[in-house]
């Protein structure tokens, strides 16, 4: 009794006072609070468990309750919790994590910038592809060519390199220079779609461009996984156009995909990587871009009136730094990377058992990262619209939380997607579990 009078009383003081992410009172009548949680298990103030099918938000990786991660946070703590690194300063966890990415990445890229999340880190790189192409010669190449549906994060540049209308409605104008081009997502378009890159650099004229940026799995805006022939094709474009290429890894980085980064399914290296989330499993928040030896030199070997004025305070932060390491001695100690390969089949192909079901247009995926798409039709592909929020509701119920892509119909349509991404840690039992509730919720909806 006194334990829920303490969980109303919180969740009064929360609607009287937080603002959240999406903020949105109706959705937030009954709000999960969890106080405990393990593996890929969350644990409610009632005591309650629920399957955490997105990893929290894709991150958290390598499970929750991991007592390494809190031992390394807290030893860097007592030893050095920060200390700037702008030049002329260093730190030991910062380096030695840098070392380390530059060897897990693709082999062209060589220099590591740190940040604290995803959207600072896409800011980055558009600041980086401007500066590059400045120490080149090249001023007017400014522009970032991005895609419908991808997701890129919502600070203002970031908003605007987002392909998602919602989150721009009631923040534009958007930041000029940012255009968007439809991304290869095969249940909707035929064909890879890697012409539309083509296209839209002759239109705008490649002297404008300075960057085409994608994810290599499209993740927030619904789980889409393109044509094996589009990031093949996408390089040659972006060489022969002279464009740098940014792979957005905030989602697909650090194993996600069932290899440690995901241009590595089709044998293709961008000019920069942007990635955050699976760095820490969450455990605490840090970002960062990765870049080409060209770029890297650029930056280096800069005269003093060029020199690289981007900064941020917590920027190579100790005691993030020792918590990634310590995350990435769990991901490689574990052998979870080849683990996410394997357990992504398995929910795949539990997910594709639903096509049995009226609504359920499309299931797709690669590695631990799936999607089930929604519509009213089959036959015609109208996507539903609503449905996937009444299905996650049901699903919630029977102990699975998720998060959906909310649908959109008219122009670049696109049905409610469910997203699933749970933790590289999840049971097989869990993940056939995952498929049974959804299939179920799926059901009670009708
Ligand atoms: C692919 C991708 N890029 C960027 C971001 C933005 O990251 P953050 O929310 O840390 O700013 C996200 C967040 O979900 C993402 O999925």
């Amino acid at each position: 009794m006194e334990r829920r009078t303490a969980l109303a009383a919180l969740v009064e003081a929360d609607r009287a006072h937080l603002i959240h992410p999406l903020h949105f009172p109706a959705e937030h009548t009954a709000p999960l609070v969890a106080v405990e949680a393990a593996g890929a298990v969350l644990r409610d103030a009632e005591g309650r468990e629920y399957i955490d099918g997105l990893a929290s938000l894709w991150n958290v990786n390598v499970g929750h309750g991991r007592t390494a991660l809190a031992d390394a946070a807290a030893a860097q703590m007592r030893r050095m919790a920060y200390t700037a690194a702008y030049a002329g300063f260093s730190n030991e966890p910062a380096v030695r994590l840098a070392e380390r990415l530059i060897r897990l990445a693709y082999p062209n890229l060589s220099g590591v910038y740190f940040t604290t999340g995803g959207a600072e880190s896409n800011e980055t790189a558009f600041k980086i592809a401007r500066y590059y192409w400045k120490r080149r010669g090249q001023p007017e190449k400014t522009k970032v060519i991005s895609r419908i549906h991808g997701y890129h994060g919502v600070t203002l540049g970031a908003m605007s390199a987002t392909g998602i209308p919602a989150f721009h409605r009631m923040f534009a104008p958007t930041v000029p220079g940012f255009i968007h081009i439809t991304p290869s997502y095969p249940y909707r378009y035929a064909g890879s779609q890697a012409e539309a890159l083509e296209a839209t650099l002759q239109a705008e004229g490649p002297g404008t461009v300075a960057a085409f940026l994608a994810e290599p799995v499209i993740g927030a805006g619904g789980v889409i996984p393109p044509t094996p022939d589009y990031f093949p094709r996408i390089r040659e474009i972006c060489d022969q156009s002279q464009v740098l290429f940014i792979a957005d890894e905030i989602i697909t980085g650090f194993g996600r995909t069932g290899r440690w980064f995901a241009l590595d399914h089709w044998g293709v290296q961008p000019d920069v990587v942007t990635f955050a989330k699976g760095v820490t499993s969450a455990y605490l928040p840090l970002g960062g871009v990765m870049v080409s030896r060209e770029i890297h030199a650029a930056i280096a070997e800069a005269p003093p009136a060029e020199r690289f004025m981007h900064a941020a305070t917590y920027s190579a932060h100790a005691t993030c730094c020792a918590v990634a390491l310590a995350n990435l001695d769990i991901l490689e100690g574990e052998s979870l990377v080849p683990r996410a390969a394997t357990l992504g089949d398995r929910l795949l192909q539990g997910l594709r058992t639903l096509r049995d079901l009226p609504v359920v247009g499309d299931v797709r995926g690669l590695g631990l990262m799936c999607g089930v798409e929604l519509v009213e039709d089959k036959a015609t592909k109208a996507p539903a619209v609503g449905l996937g929020a009444r299905v996650l509701a049901e699903a919630r119920q029977r102990g699975l939380v998720a998060r959906i892509r909310a649908g959109q119909k008219g122009e670049d349509p696109i049905g409610d997607v469910i997203c699933l991404a749970p933790p590289f840690v999840i049971t097989e039992a869990q993940v056939d579990r995952i498929v049974e509730i959804l299939r179920e919720a799926i059901q009670a909806c009708r």
